[in-house]
């Protein structure tokens, strides 16, 4: 797909269909995500795979009831280690480029699964310390979100945007 045009078409997508989505299609799109630019390249991101429906179930429950999550045949989570991009950045390196980095890697991920014929969804609604506890995580990796992704069961109509309007600011100061 062209890349505008893959821009363009994304949706979240929150129905699935049952398939499975194999390792090295998922690598693939891990492979795409890794290629976002990160402060300083420090590639703080880390992406776990969750497959097991009582984990998805979890997840779930995690995230206020969300149900698609374990419809989606893979929940990837993607953390953020603060302790190394804090080396490396310090405060700003915890509270604003890891989450930046990260969300540029989920971004890409989306496109590279919508490219592929995947639909997925940005899911941020969640209770970091459930998710934490599901995967025993190290305080030092910050739970940024849960990516279902699987075969879209349907296309939604895509949300409107509201357009540039109010939104740009030319230089007149
Ligand atoms: C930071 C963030 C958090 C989000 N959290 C959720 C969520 O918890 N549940 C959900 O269904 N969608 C969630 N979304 C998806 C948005 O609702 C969706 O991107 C938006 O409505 C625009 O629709 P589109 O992605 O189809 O263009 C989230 C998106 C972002 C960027």
């Amino acid at each position: 797909m062209e890349t505008l045009e893959c821009i363009r078409s994304r949706r979240s997508i929150r129905k699935f269909k049952a398939d499975e989505i194999d390792d090295e299609t998922l690598l693939s799109l891990l492979e795409s995500a890794i290629q976002a630019p990160s402060a300083g390249n420090t590639q703080e991101w880390h992406f776990f795979i969750i497959r097991e429906q009582a984990s998805k179930q979890k997840l779930a429950e995690a995230a206020m009831g969300q149900g698609f999550l374990v419809e989606a045949p893979v929940v990837i989570v993607v953390a953020a280690d603060l302790e190394e991009i804090g080396r490396a950045y310090g405060e700003r390196g915890r509270t604003l480029y890891a989450i930046q980095d990260t969300a540029a890697a989920i971004q890409n991920l989306l496109l590279a699964a919508w490219d592929r014929g995947l639909g997925a969804c940005w899911v941020g609604a969640f209770s970091e310390k459930a998710v934490s506890d599901l995967l025993a995580l190290p305080s030092n990796l910050r739970r940024v979100a849960l990516i279902p992704c699987g075969r879209p069961a349907g296309m939604p109509r895509k949300p409107e945007r509201e357009g540039l309007e109010g939104r740009v600011h030319w230089e007149h100061w």
